[in-house]
């Protein structure tokens, strides 16, 4: 097999099974999946910035120190809520290039080109990052946008000393088969990969987010950084342009909302499907007796991958970019009476069969990163960026110095092909000139008196949506604190493929065995997610936060 394809397996992370202890601090704190990224925040709000302020600031450091995920050559969601309980979202999901067509990874016999839409130039999409902060900073940001960008200028520009797992990524690339600017991604002047505990320096990336720091939006859309892409798109292979560049706006779109008993759920409609599939499998929640079924059991396992089934079925069917999709019926998706009619056809003592062929069957019946942040004031923002893969299509212009994203996988390659294994083709999500991909982040807030109480969110794919769910039904439900929320065993079903994932060591071979027992089929996974939490408790005025250990250079920061 290809090395290209291989990359994403091999990039192995360090985990470890203790529960990490939880991290309290007064007045404001940050949690992402970087320790220094981090630190960023935290210093922004400590300088008196708010919770918008620290989100940009952190998520332009994490793209010089989370290369694999943390971007400005990608795109993503930002949900705000602030502490008095008004919210609002930012849609800075990237979108097809002007020359994008429907079928532009099939043959001309109609057959689809494997991985195509994953790979190389193609595969990205018009990037959103740059535009979605410049957005969300000018709505909410207190602080002078170069005072964001500046930390992140200084990492780029000065370096910082590399972490064990991305010396490991810099040892892989220089030995891959990937293009020139992955293999020196991570060299040092001489051209060796650099080690752990090295500085890196990214100089070319310094200059890129200078131009950021000093024309904001325009910095990156037009002049040259966008006549710098424009040229290595052009050169190489790709279809954006400067036209591209300079159309691309960020949307304030308003939040979807649900509930759970007393909660409120605060998170992000389409183009993500994140928000509606969440609410729609809490809303099944609420019609469980949890008197009657204990975290972990075989019944819980059970109703959780059912309630799965049936919303990731609806996603296949009917989700997409709202802007090309008016008549997408989210109300009823997550809808109190929807979630009671897909509950009762569940049955109790046996799985349900995924159909490729009947979206509608039940109706009767790797790499994104994710940051919480809260402020003094109990403002919220839960971010969740990502190149798609691991270090996007793991190319990019030398002259600008960062990694494109390889997003076009996320729209659905083949007009009308939805297979067992997992390919969908129904029509919301086909390619169009400038349609934005669907989306399973699920940067979500959840509010109890009207007031942000817990700040989640994760990486993961298709299964974010799931691990999400259950982290949160782990707070609300079994009142776990957030770290054991996070660590706690996850489950991932989605529809099709016909089967769960598994946390490998969490869930015992007796609950497995009876599992199968009901014509479920199981396979294990070595972790699922890599959350990010801030839990506001406002009796004790404290802020209490967990990084996934998952996370091999994750960390909480605060004050
Ligand atoms: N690239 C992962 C997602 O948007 O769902």
């Amino acid at each position: 097999m290809h090395s290209r394809k291989l990359l994403p397996l091999l990039i192995v992370f360090v985990f470890t099974f203790s529960v990490p202890a939880q991290v309290y601090h007064q007045h404001g704190m940050v949690v992402s999946d970087n320790q220094v990224a981090s630190d960023v925040g935290a210093k922004i709000l400590k300088k008196g910035g708010n919770a918008v302020d620290a989100s940009i600031a952190t998520a332009f450091a994490l793209a010089v120190v989370h290369p694999q995920a943390g971007n400005i050559g990608g795109g993503g969601f930002l949900v705000y809520m602030d502490g008095d309980g008004s919210s609002t979202t930012f849609d800075f999901r990237e979108k097809a290039p002007l020359a994008a067509t429907v079928d532009m990874f099939m043959d001309e016999n109609g057959e689809y080109i494997p991985m195509i839409n994953h790979n190389g130039l193609l595969a990205v999409g018009v990037p959103g990052t740059v535009a979605g902060l410049w957005k969300a900073h000018q709505q909410q940001g207190s602080m002078p946008w170069v005072e964001l960008l500046q930390p992140a200028v200084e990492l780029a520009e000065n370096g910082f000393p590399l972490s064990f797992a991305l010396a490991q990524h810099a040892e892989r690339f220089f030995n891959s088969d990937e293009d020139e600017f992955m293999q020196n991604f991570f060299t040092n002047a001489e051209g060796r990969p650099l080690k752990m505990g090295e500085i890196w320096k990214q100089p070319a990336l310094a200059e890129t987010l200078k131009r950021i720091r000093d024309n904001g939006h325009d910095g990156f859309y037009k002049g040259e950084t966008a006549r710098l892409l424009a040229k290595h798109m052009a050169e190489n292979g790709g279809i954006i342009t400067e036209e591209d560049l300079a159309k691309y706006e960020s949307i304030e779109r308003e939040p979807i909302r649900g509930t759970y008993k007393d909660y409120d759920i605060i998170s992000m409609p389409p183009p993500s499907s994140g928000g509606a599939s969440l609410i729609q499998m809490m809303n099944m929640m609420e019609q469980v007796n949890w008197d009657e079924i204990e975290f972990n059991s075989t019944e819980y396992v059970h109703i959780v991958a059912e309630s799965m089934r049936r919303a990731y079925a609806d996603r296949a069917e009917h989700m997409g970019d709202p802007d090309f999709n008016p008549e997408m019926p989210i109300d009823r998706l997550i809808s109190k009476e929807h979630a009671q009619n897909r509950f009762t056809n569940i049955n109790w003592d046996k799985a349900s069969v995924s159909d490729s062929s009947k979206f509608g069957q039940l109706y009767d019946g790797k790499n994104t990163t994710h940051f919480s942040v809260m402020d003094k004031d109990g403002n919220a923002v839960s971010l969740t960026y990502t190149l798609e893969w691991s270090y996007g299509a793991r190319t990019g212009s030398p002259e600008l110095g960062f990694i494109l994203n390889n997003e076009m996988g996320d729209f659905n390659p083949v007009p009308g092909e939805t297979n067992s294994r997992g390919r969908i083709g129904s029509d919301p999500n086909l390619i169009a000139p400038e349609k934005r991909m669907l989306s399973s982040m699920t940067p979500t807030i959840v509010a109890k008196d009207g007031k942000p109480y817990l700040v989640i969110g994760t990486p993961g794919g298709r299964t974010i949506i799931n691990t999400t769910f259950q982290t949160v039904l782990n707070v609300l439900e079994f009142d776990m604190p957030i770290n054991k929320a996070i660590e706690a065993m996850k489950i991932h079903h989605q529809w099709l493929p016909d089967r769960i994932l598994y946390e490998g060591d969490l869930l015992s071979p007796d609950t497995r065995k009876a599992l199968e027992a009901m014509g479920h089929t199981l396979e294990p996974r070595y972790r699922l997610g890599r959350m990010m939490g801030i839990v506001w408790d406002r009796e004790l005025g404290i802020f209490i936060g967990a990084a996934d250990s998952s996370s091999p250079d994750g960390g909480v920061s605060g004050y």
